[in-house]
């Protein structure tokens, strides 16, 4: 009787840790030919624990690669004209590469008008319309964080796309939207059959047993379920939700949108979580940072 291998792990904290690695070679390079260190800068708004640790670890990657970092911290009632001035600032700051406003904001805030607010050449969470456009067409951009790491790990573990029936879960600007633009775009990873499911698709179970490729990206803990994956697929969960637990010493536990213990066992490739996507789309934003300092000081 034939078995199904044991899936093979995209470990992303490891293959993060590496490229990290190569940007810090790349930035002592840049530095040694005279350019001062590129410099990132994070808004972050209001207290949510899920937010201040992303926007630590960026912080902390930066330093990692010999970046220099600035973290703008406001309180939650901070006005939209406030924020605004302040994007205007660092969009002026000529010390500043690149920077990004943490998502989401509070409710009485626009983040549409502020993300059309920031500079697209220093926009390296590749979320401005200019971007998103850009991406759309094919042509060169700041790729967004989460989709763009996601694309390098398939690349570095060598997992075909060519021709694979990708199927996104997750329709936000962020990453589900982007996703399926990357996947389906000519070039390597790319140049899949993309369907792109939302909260209106109909019969979403069937739509994700035709994967080859399955990214979910929804924001609901374990939705993915056995019953919902094809034998031997690759399964990239970008969810990354907290869950109460009072076992746990945070008193949460972090989970992906896919029941990875019983969806693991059909798989040929998995994402972990955490350990999976999250690590990648920091060295994403790190690399959109690196290209903003070059573009930059060559321009
Ligand atoms: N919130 C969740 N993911 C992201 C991201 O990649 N960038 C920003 N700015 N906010 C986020």
């Amino acid at each position: 009787m034939s078995q199904t291998p044991p899936p093979q792990i995209l470990d992303g904290k490891g293959l993060s840790e590496r490229i990290k690695d190569e940007i810090a070679s790349e930035v002592t390079e840049w530095t040694g030919q005279g350019h001062r260190a590129p410099h990132l800068a994070a808004v972050l708004v209001g207290e949510d624990g899920a937010s201040k640790t992303y926007v630590d670890h960026k912080v902390r990657s930066c330093e990692r690669v010999g970046f220099k970092s600035t973290m703008v911290l406001r309180p939650a009632d901070i006005s939209q004209r406030e924020l605004l001035d302040i994007v205007h600032g660092l969009n002026e700051d000529p010390n500043i590469d690149g920077f990004i406003v943490q998502l989401p904001l509070p409710n009485h805030i626009d983040a549409q008008a502020i993300t059309e607010a920031i500079d697209p050449t220093k926009d390296v969470d590749g979320f401005h319309p200019v971007n998103i456009g850009n991406l759309a067409l094919g042509l060169p951009g700041f790729v967004p964080a989460t989709p763009a790491g996601i694309i390098t790990l398939l690349e570095r573990f060598e997992v075909p796309t060519e021709g694979r029936h990708a199927v996104v879960i997750g329709r936000s600007s962020i990453v589900g939207t982007p996703m399926s633009l990357l996947l389906s775009r000519s070039g390597q990873p790319g140049n899949c059959t993309v369907t792109l499911c939302h909260s209106r698709t109909q019969d979403l179970q069937e739509h994700c047993l035709q994967a080859d490729i399955l990214i979910a990206a929804v924001g609901r803990p374990e939705m993915i379920k056995a019953d919902m994956v094809k034998e031997g697929a690759v399964v990239v969960d970008v969810g990354i939700t907290r869950v109460k637990d009072v076992t746990a010493k945070r008193g949460y536990r972090l989970r992906g949108d896919v029941a990875y213990d019983e969806v693991a066992p059909k798989c040929s490739w998995i994402t972990p979580v955490p350990g999976g996507v999250g690590p990648m789309t920091i060295v994403s934003l790190l690399r959109n940072t690196l290209l903003a300092a070059k573009a930059k000081a060559e321009a």
